[in-house]
C-alpha cells in the first residue's frame, strides 16, 4: 500500500516534468517563428517597413526597366504609349535606373508626358525605334505642341543606338497640313508637333541617338539648364518645312558637339533668353544653317549672349552664321562668336538681317533688338548668293562687329553678288579678305552708339 502511493507520488511528478519541458520547447519555437516572421516582413516591406529599423535596406541600383516587361508589343502597330508610361514611372522611384527600349523593335507610341522630378541619375537607354502616329489627322488636338515631352527633370540621360522617327511625312504637304488647321488649330497658325521637348528640366544629356523626320523641330529645349548634346544624328528632307534640328530658347549653359544634322530649317536655333551656348563640331546641311532668331517678333524683348559657335562644316546650306530680328523689338544680342566656319556652295555665310520679315512688306519702326559684340573669324569656303551681308538698324547700329580672316570664293554653281554689304555696322576688319570688298564693309568708330546700345542692355538685366 505504502510502496503504491509513493509510486503515484512519483509517477505524478515526473508528469509535471514532462508538461513542463514540453511547454518550454513549444513556447521557444514559437518565438523563434515569430522573430523569423518579423525578419521577413521587415525585408520584403523595404523601406516602407523600417522607419524604427536602426539600418535602412538600400534601394537596388542600376536596375532596367524594359518597356517589353511593361506590356510593349514592339511591332510598330500596337499602341505601346502605356508600357512606355508605365516603364518610366517605375524607373523614376530607382536611383540609377535605366528605361530600355530594345533594339530592332519598332514602338508606336502617342503623345506622352515623361514627367519628373525623378530620382537621380535616370537614363533612357533607346537602342530600337520610338515611332509617332503616322497619321496627322489621328493626331489628339490637346497634344499639338510636342510628341515627346520631358518635363521637370534632372540629371537624366538620353543614348543608344536606336532612332527616334517622328513620322512627319503627311504634316509637311501643305493639303494634309491645311485640313489639320481647319479642325484643330485655327487660332495658332503653324502650329505642328516637335519631336522631343524638354521642358524645364536640367542638367540633361542626349547623346549617341537618331532623331528623324519631325513634323516641326526635332530637339527643343525650353526653360532649361545645363545641357549637353553629343554625337547625335538628325535628318529630315530638304524640302520639310520649319523642322529645325535644334532649338533653344530660355536655355543657359549648352554644349552641343560632334552630330550631323540636316533639315527643312536651321540646324540649331538660338531664341531670346539664351546665354553661355556652345556649339562645335557640327555638320550642318542641308538646311538653314545656325541662327540666333527671330528675335523681337511683335515688339518683344529679347536677350541672348555669351555665344560660341565654332569648328562647324557647312554645306548647301541657304545661311551659314546669322543673327535675324524683327523691326519694333527691344533688348540686346550680345557676346556672341561664329569662328572657323569651313562653308561648301553656302548662299549666305554670314549674315545681320535687322529687317527680317515673313511677308512682303514688314512696317518699319525705330525700335529694336540691339546687336554688340559678334566676331566673324576664320569662314572659309564658297558662296552661292553674297558673300558677306550685315543689314543693321536705321535707328541703333551694329556695333564691335569684327570680322577677321573671311575667304570666301563665288561657287561656279551659282551667279552671286561679289561684293560685300553692309549697313550701318560698327567695328574692326582684319584680313586676309576675299572678296576684297570686305574690307571696306565696316564703318570704324562708334563710340556714341555704343553708349546708347549700352543702355538697352537695361532690358535684358
Ligand atoms: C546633377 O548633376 C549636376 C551636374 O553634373 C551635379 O552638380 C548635381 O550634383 C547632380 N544632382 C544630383 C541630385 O545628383
Ligand atoms: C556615336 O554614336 C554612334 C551611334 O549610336 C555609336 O555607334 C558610336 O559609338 C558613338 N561614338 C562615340 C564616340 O560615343
Ligand atoms: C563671351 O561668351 C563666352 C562664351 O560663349 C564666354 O566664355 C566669355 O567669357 C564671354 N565674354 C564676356 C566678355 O562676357
Ligand atoms: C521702310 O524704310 C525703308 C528705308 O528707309 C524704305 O525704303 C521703305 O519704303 C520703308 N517701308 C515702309 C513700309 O514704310
Amino acid at each position: 500500500m505504502k510502496r503504491n502511493r509513493s509510486f503515484s507520488l512519483l509517477f505524478f511528478l515526473s508528469l509535471l516534468v514532462i508538461i513542463f519541458v514540453t511547454f518550454s520547447i513549444v513556447s521557444v519555437e514559437a518565438r523563434k517563428t515569430n522573430i523569423k516572421k518579423k525578419l521577413h516582413k521587415r525585408h520584403k516591406g523595404g523601406h516602407t517597413q523600417g522607419s524604427h529599423s536602426p539600418c535602412p535596406v538600400p534601394t537596388p541600383q542600376g536596375s532596367t526597366f524594359d518597356v517589353l516587361s511593361f506590356g510593349a508589343k514592339g511591332n510598330g502597330v500596337s499602341d505601346d504609349s502605356e508600357a512606355f508610361l508605365a516603364a518610366w514611372n517605375g524607373a523614376c522611384k530607382v536611383a540609377g535606373a535605366t528605361v530600355k527600349i530594345p533594339a530592332q523593335l519598332k514602338f508606336l507610341i502617342k503623345p506622352v508626358t515623361l514627367q519628373g522630378p525623378c530620382i537621380s541619375d535616370l537614363t533612357l537607354q533607346i537602342d530600337g525605334t520610338l515611332l509617332a502616329p503616322p497619321e496627322a489627322s489621328t493626331w489628339p488636338k490637346s497634344s499639338l505642341f510636342q510628341w515627346i515631352n520631358f518635363k521637370w527633370v534632372r540629371n537624366f540621360t538620353i543614348k543608344g543606338s536606336g532612332t527616334v522617327d517622328g513620322q512627319g511625312y503627311n504634316w509637311w504637304s501643305s493639303s494634309e497640313f491645311y485640313d489639320i488647321q481647319k479642325s484643330y488649330s485655327k487660332h495658332i497658325p503653324g502650329m505642328k508637333p516637335t519631336a522631343i521637348r524638354f521642358y524645364s528640366s536640367n542638367f540633361v544629356t542626349v547623346r549617341d541617338i537618331r532623331i528623324i523626320n519631325s513634323p516641326l523641330c526635332h530637339l527643343k529645349f525650353d526653360n532649361s539648364k545645363g545641357i549637353k548634346v553629343n554625337n547625335i544624328t538628325i535628318s529630315s528632307p530638304e524640302n520639310s518645312p520649319n523642322t529645325d534640328g535644334i532649338h533653344l530658347q530660355n536655355t543657359q549653359d549648352v554644349e552641343i558637339q560632334r552630330s550631323i544634322i540636316s533639315t527643312g530649317d536651321d540646324c540649331v536655333s538660338i531664341q531670346t533668353g539664351c546665354s553661355n551656348i556652345h556649339v562645335h563640331h557640327i555638320n550642318c546641311g542641308p538646311g538653314h544653317g545656325i541662327s540666333l532668331g527671330g528675335l523681337g517678333k511683335d515688339k518683344s524683348a529679347a536677350c541672348v549672349s555669351d555665344i560660341t559657335v565654332e569648328d562647324i562644316s557647312m554645306k548647301n546650306t541657304l545661311y551659314g552664321a546669322r543673327i535675324k530680328t524683327w523691326q519694333g523689338g527691344i533688348g540686346m544680342v550680345k557676346n556672341v562668336t561664329f569662328s572657323r566656319i569651313q562653308v561648301y556652295d553656302v548662299m549666305y555665310p554670314i549674315m545681320i538681317d535687322q529687317y527680317y520679315c515673313d511677308k512682303q512688306i514688314c512696317k518699319n519702326h525705330t525700335s529694336t533688338v540691339v546687336i554688340s559684340g559678334v566676331k566673324f573669324d576664320q569662314i572659309h569656303g564658297t558662296y552661292g548668293m553674297q558673300p558677306v551681308h550685315l543689314a543693321c538698324s536705321n535707328s541703333i547700329p551694329c556695333t564691335d562687329v569684327d570680322l577677321t580672316d573671311i575667304q570666301l570664293s563665288p561657287s561656279p554653281k551659282y551667279r552671286g553678288l561679289q561684293q560685300a554689304v553692309c549697313w550701318n555696322s560698327y567695328g574692326k576688319s582684319q584680313g586676309p579678305f576675299l572678296p576684297s570688298s570686305i574690307d571696306y564693309c565696316l564703318r570704324s568708330g562708334g563710340g556714341l552708339i555704343k553708349r546708347i546700345a549700352r543702355s538697352h542692355d537695361k532690358v535684358c538685366y
